[in-house]
């Protein structure tokens, strides 16, 4: 038996860094959103007790350090069950080492895969605690939609209301503020280290980090009741998208800049941003057709400035089977 499972990418709506926690890591305030931009993976099970993995993309490591393999093992010590063994295919898409989860995505649907897989009958809530094991972003690559994410990423808030009953399922949700489109670019020589980012951050505005719980939960707290929640929730204009990694990386790489230049001259844009870390960039749309407009209008000065390009779409869910009708 082979089953497969989609591993969306995410977007960064919002990425505000607040401080520093007492493990180091940077306590966030975040709006994630998942796209209609995928990787495969096709999970087949064997009987020798080894977990491999196989990529048709030439350069991504597939060892111990691959977060598809930490999570099969994190998966497969939790059920107590040494001897399961699976042959992982992974078909990548998303962008590597870009700002949109794709690693991460890939160690969710990995949890997703293997749990239904091997029969190991493990709930949501085991998953949630196993992915935040991982990754600070692997919860809300479970999760998926549109969501608040809080501490090092990885306490989800829905951020939206649940769409009203009758919808399909894959609809319903948590909030995809409907048809939204996206057109993604990623210059292919640039790549982003997160470590590298938050440590420069943590260089150029350490001193006005907030320390104190309650300062954070104020932060919090205006995201929650903020204008991009408020114009995602109501379908009102989109005021202008933050992430404050975005100033640390775009003096250090010049296609950030460039590409937020390009993509600022897009017909009928809504809001432009880096995601996570960088080097992605994306611009926002009312509707798919219109990202693919705007593609075509900028296509030749995104292609003689060195940029791949992607047009999809924002969605409902995280990793999940493919069933059909799910598939993005
Ligand atoms: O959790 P994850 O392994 O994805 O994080 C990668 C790196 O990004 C961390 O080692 C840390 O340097 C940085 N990071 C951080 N604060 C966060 C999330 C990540 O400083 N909230």
């Amino acid at each position: 038996m082979t089953i497969t499972v989609v591993a969306p990418a995410k977007i960064n709506l919002h990425l505000e860094v607040l401080g520093l926690r007492p493990d180091g890591y940077h306590e966030l305030a975040m709006v994630m959103q998942t796209l209609d931009l995928a990787d495969r993976l096709l999970c087949t099970p064997t009987a020798d007790g080894r977990i491999t993995l196989v990529c048709d993309a030439p350069g991504l490591s597939t060892g111990g350090d691959n977060l598809v393999v930490r999570a099969a093992e994190l998966l497969r010590r939790r059920a107590a069950l040494p001897e399961l063994g699976a042959r992982i295919e992974l078909g990548k898409r998303i962008p590597i080492g870009a700002g949109l989860a794709g690693g991460s995505s890939d160690g969710a649907a990995t949890l997703v895969g293997l749990n239904a897989l091997w029969g190991c009958g493990f709930g949501a809530a085991d998953l949630l605690a196993m992915a935040a094991e991982l990754g600070s972003d692997m919860p809300f690559c479970l999760e998926g939609g549109t969501r608040l994410c809080f501490g090092r990423g990885e306490r989800l808030e829905p951020a939206l209301p649940p769409a009203g009953d009758g919808l399909p399922a894959s609809e319903q949700a948590v909030g995809v503020r409907p048809g939204l489109g996206v057109l993604l670019i990623k210059h292919p020589q640039a790549s982003v280290s997160t470590p590298w980012a938050f440590g420069r951050c943590r260089e150029l505005r350490g001193d006005f980090y907030l320390e104190r719980e309650s300062d954070f939960e104020q932060r919090r707290q205006a995201l929650r009741q903020g204008p991009l929640v408020a114009a995602l929730a109501s379908g009102a204009a989109l005021p202008p998208l933050r992430n404050d990694l975005q100033a640390v990386v775009e003096p250090e790489v010049a296609s950030v800049g460039e590409g937020l230049r390009l993509l600022r001259q897009a017909p009928q844009v809504l809001a432009v941003a880096m995601s996570g870390s960088g080097p992605s960039l994306f611009a926002l749309f009312a509707d798919a057709a219109a990202a693919t407009a705007a593609h075509g209008r900028l296509a030749a000065d995104l292609a003689a400035a060195g940029f791949e390009a992607w047009c999809c779409r924002c969605r409902a869910g995280g990793a999940s089977l493919e069933t059909s009708g799910t598939t993005p």
